[in-house]
């Protein structure tokens, strides 16, 4: 089993409303173990692509994402959720991001500058649930004529409609776990159901 699923099993917690907390290791304080497994597993899946740059939106994908960065030397690339001062409306690519779980639907940005034609990006992420943060970062890509490569993502919830909409797009997706359901407080992923 991987150390992430028996991390997931020891220390997540679910809450109502099927939303599983890993703040012990993944969302607030970082487990750097767990973080080098996952990103070796992205690395391993995504060997054979041809990647210029690692994109995620803040603030929770950014520990993954720099470290699959930092392993294949390129930059990392994090979109903002708040508009910076000295960046101005025509510098940028923005999409819109909605947030089931919140509610609310939120401006994210990045500076035209670090997003080129010629980049074949590789999104990873913490989180996969309704699928519009990684929706929102494909559309960036695509706004600046670039290449999606993949999705990598570190805990998919599959009981919500996250994978099909990449699918859809026909973008290459990889989950390191894949949670088939939170029902009862209680944790299956994909593989183990029946
Ligand atoms: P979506 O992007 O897949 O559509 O996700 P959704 O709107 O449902 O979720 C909004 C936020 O909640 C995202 O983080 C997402 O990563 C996170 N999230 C969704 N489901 C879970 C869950 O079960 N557990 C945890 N821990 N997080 C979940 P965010 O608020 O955009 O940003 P940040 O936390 O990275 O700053
Ligand atoms: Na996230
Ligand atoms: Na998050």
């Amino acid at each position: 089993m991987s150390y992430l699923k028996e991390k997931i099993l020891k220390d997540g917690v679910v809450l109502d409303g099927n939303v599983l907390k890993v703040d012990s290791f993944l969302n607030h304080q970082i487990d750097p173990v767990v973080l080098k497994e996952i990103s070796n597993e992205f690395i391993e899946y995504f060997k054979d692509k041809e990647i210029t740059k690692v994109m995620t939106i803040e603030a929770s994908g950014i520990a993954p994402a720099i470290l699959v960065a930092s392993h294949l030397n390129i930059p990392m690339l994090f979109a903002k959720k708040t508009e910076p001062s000295t960046l101005s409306n025509e510098d940028q690519f923005s999409t819109n991001v909605h947030s089931y779980t919140k509610n609310k639907t939120s401006r994210v940005l990045v500076s035209k500058q670090y997003l080129t034609p010629d980049d074949k990006v590789l999104i990873i992420d913490d989180f996969l649930a309704n699928g519009e943060a990684a929706l929102g970062l494909i559309d960036l890509v695509e706004q600046a004529k670039a290449e999606v490569v993949g999705v990598g993502i570190c805990v998919e919830k599959s009981f919500q409609p996250g994978r099909a909409k990449i699918e859809d797009k026909g973008v290459d997706i990889f989950s390191i776990c894949r949670i088939a359901s939170l029902e009862n407080n209680k944790i299956t992923f994909v593989e183990d159901e029946h």
